[in-house]
């Protein structure tokens, strides 16, 4: 007799493979085994200790009951809404079609019920990050890769136009997951003249069927070049403006505020006031998850008030964007000196190291005691748990993998 799960559901992971890969590297530290450990997604300090922001910390612990016990309204609060949007837009002064969501994956998924239809293909950078998959297979779409570009490459327009054009024949519509500038996994963002190419490429396919541009804006805080990620986010923001591509973004708070266990985050399309999406996007999140946690919400609101507070978040980014950046150096110089090529990296937690057999590698470095996340065409490395001194260890183990 079969069991109340219906077959459907059978043979899925048990786990996340990048928390499994991490539960594997505690497991074996906790043997006594000097371990390194890349695979964390969160911004840990030089004891590796998560880093918790005191600029928003502060701001949590004054929280009253009234901004904390009673329930949101299911879109968010309209504030929250508008000032997670001012942060990567400042010049806009309302949020558009919006909804609060929990986190950016919850943004992610949201968008999936709105402009795909049930078994069509989602479109977007691979590598990406690895819930993607799961996200496209819980909204019942289909996931398909477009190449994001090899470090000092340009994007590859003609094949993106090829693989868009094709399926905009099929379906007649699109919708592109990007997650650019400050990408998970290669650190790395799209240069502005591909920027520019794919801007043109996504409004010439508009003229043939609705065409959606999310951005994934998990890492804008923490990069390398804080003019470099503004500039980006203008041009999208002249692309929205235009208005024959909706473009809209999936936003978190949980790297940008510090807040991954809080969930929250929101979808908005700022350049649109369509009621009916708008609609369609409080239906969806009432009947997915009904209102988010106010709690996060409230930190935000404190925040847009609280110039100080603003001050001390920008200076902590800082900090821990210089943090980062010099990791990703001291990997790019560890690798080097093992005769590797480098790590460039302009944002973000990670830095993918292109490499052939990315799982049998990282396999081998594993029997080292050093992890980091196979993906498609190399290892991701997260820079946001691997401290800069022990990149030469990183280094040697990744040498000694791939075979002297
Ligand atoms: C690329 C990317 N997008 C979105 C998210 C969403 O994070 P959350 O759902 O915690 O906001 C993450 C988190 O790791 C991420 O790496």
């Amino acid at each position: 007799m079969p069991g109340p799960l219906i077959p459907s559901r059978h043979g899925l992971p048990a786990d996340d493979p990048i928390f499994a890969l991490h539960a594997e590297a505690m497991a074996l530290a906790a043997t006594g085994r000097p371990v390194l450990d890349a695979t964390v997604g969160s911004l840990l300090d030089e004891s590796g200790q998560l880093v918790v922001l005191d600029s928003i910390m502060d701001l949590w612990r004054q929280l009253t009951a009234q901004e904390v016990a009673p329930y949101s309204a299911i879109a968010g609060d309209p504030a929250y809404l508008r000032g997670l949007v001012q942060r990567a837009w400042p010049d806009l002064t309302h949020p558009g079609c919006a909804c609060a969501t929990p986190g950016g994956g919850g943004a992610l998924a949201l968008s999936l019920r709105m402009f795909l239809e049930p078994g069509q293909v989602l479109l977007s950078a691979d590598p990406w990050w690895a819930a993607y998959p799961t996200i496209a297979a819980e909204g019942g779409v289909q996931l398909a890769g477009l190449p994001w570009p090899a470090a000092g490459a340009p994007l590859d327009v003609r094949a993106w136009h090829t693989a868009a054009e094709a399926l905009m024949a099929r379906q007649g519509r699109l919708l592109f997951w990007l997650n650019d500038p400050c990408h998970n996994p290669t650190g790395r963002s799209l240069a502005a003249g591909d920027r520019a190419a794919l801007g043109t490429l996504l409004t010439d396919l508009a003229r043939r069927g609705p065409v959606t541009l999310l951005l994934d804006l998990a890492y804008p805080d923490y990069a390398r070049d804080p003019a470099e990620v503004a500039s980006a986010l203008a041009a999208y923001g002249r692309l929205g403006a235009e208005g024959a591509v909706l473009v809209g973004a999936a936003h978190s708070l949980s790297k940008a505020f510090t807040l991954y266990g809080a969930r929250a985050g929101a979808l908005a399309f700022p350049w649109t006031r369509d009621r009916d999406l708008q609609a369609a996007l409080v239906t969806a999140a009432r009947g997915l998850w009904s209102n988010c946690a106010r709690a996060p919400q409230s930190v935000v609101l404190r925040l847009l008030r609280d110039g100080k507070a603003q001050a001390h978040l920008a200076a902590e980014h800082r900090h821990w964007s210089e943090v980062l950046e010099a990791r990703a150096l001291a990997l790019d110089a560890a690798l080097r000196a093992e005769g590797l090529a480098g790590a460039p990296w302009q944002g973000g937690f990670f830095v993918t190291l292109p490499l052939g057999d990315p799982a049998g590698v990282g396999a081998r470095m594993r029997g080292d005691g050093v992890f980091a996340v196979p993906v498609r065409g190399g290892l991701r490395v997260g820079i946001c748990g691997l401290r800069a001194v022990d990149a030469p260890r990183f280094a040697a183990a990744l040498r000694r993998a791939l075979g002297d």
